[in-house]
């Protein structure tokens, strides 16, 4: 599980963990965090950049299969810093998807939906429409997909690509950039101001943390290869969310209203079909009950 001691790879760690597999986190903890990593796994505390040691990690557990979601996961730190998201997010999947292959393990990459797809993509978006990236961070996921897909035609293995939504759930840093539902809620528990970018209009395809690993765990089942949006395939604006939170806080803000930031989309949302016909996946948990189960967890984090 690269980057198992983030967010998702969090989530998709313990997803595994709960049928009894064996779980081998890979992170560098750049954004991630020790006490995230789950209590039956393992941590290989490395930057995936670094080829030798990740093979010398990866040789010594013997995986079937790899979750591969570490990565420089911010737009805008990869406008400010492009060369750290190259350096994780292209030369960091290639060296995931070697090692990976060299030892006979699967990959399943977690990529993008929404800033792969750029301004200009049909809504909803399906995965055959090419690609336009706006940001470096949209460019750095497509080239890792490229080695992905490339090593999967080449060898013959079943690789994936996973291109996901906008995930949030608990665990998610509320202290980043990224991540709405995570700052959104922990600004309305501390009474702080809220801004809204874009003016609130923006919208994304919001799909919950868990609904996403048990696809990893389903493409982990099934030897399925080939690149999937995962998301619900609907649009939601930043503030119909903040109204959604706000009901479930029983809270009401006045937020700021600001411009978007360089290299972030006025509309996203993702065309997730060609995962249900091939490997039967769906997302489950609606919105309204995901973002209150959501926002208690933070409450719960805050009142300890
Ligand atoms: N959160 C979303 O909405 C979303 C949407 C689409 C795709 N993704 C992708 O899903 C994956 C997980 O995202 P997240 O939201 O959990 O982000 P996150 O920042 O919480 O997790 C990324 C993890 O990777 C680790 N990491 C970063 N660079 C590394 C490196 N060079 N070597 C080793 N470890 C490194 C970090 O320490 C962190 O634990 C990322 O690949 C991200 O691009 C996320």
């Amino acid at each position: 599980m690269t980057g198992g001691a983030g967010f998702i790879g969090s989530h998709v760690s313990d997803a595994f963990l709960e049928r009894g597999d064996e779980v081998l986190v890979v992170d560098d903890l750049s954004s991630g965090s020790r006490d995230q990593v789950p209590d039956g796994a393992d941590l290989a505390q490395l930057d995936i950049a670094q080829g030798k040691e990740l093979k010398r990690a990866l040789a010594g557990f013997g995986p079937d299969f790899v979750c591969h979601l570490a990565a420089q996961s911010s737009v805008t730190v990869s406008v400010t810093e492009p060369e750290r998201d190259f350096a994780s997010n292209v030369r960091g999947t290639f060296n995931v998807v070697r090692a990976a292959t060299e030892s006979g393990a699967r990959v399943a990459f977690a990529s993008t939906g929404g800033a792969l797809y750029g301004e200009e993509a049909p809504i909803p978006t399906p995965e055959a429409y090419v690609p336009k990236p706006l940001a470096p961070y949209g460019a750095s996921k497509l080239a890792g997909e490229a080695f992905i897909s490339t090593w999967e035609r080449f060898h013959g293995i079943a690789h994936t690509v996973l291109r996901l939504g906008n995930v949030y759930g608990p665990r998610q840093n509320p202290h980043g950039e990224a991540g709405v539902v995570a700052i959104f809620s922990e600004r309305l528990i501390r009474d702080q101001p809220l801004v809204l970018y874009g003016h609130g209009k923006p919208t994304r395809d919001y799909v919950h943390v868990r609904d996403i690993a048990r696809a990893f765990v389903q493409v982990a089942d099934t030897e399925t290869a080939g690149t999937f949006n995962l998301g619900w395939g609907r649009e939601v604006a930043v503030l119909e969310l903040l109204e959604l939170l706000q009901r479930a806080a029983g809270k009401q803000t006045e937020p700021q209203l600001k411009p978007l930031r360089p290299g972030e989309l006025t509309r996203s949302a993702i065309d997730a079909a060609a995962a249900a016909d091939t490997f039967g996946w769906r997302p489950e948990i609606e919105l309204e009950a995901g973002l209150a189960e959501t926002f208690r967890w933070y409450a719960s984090k805050t009142a300890d």
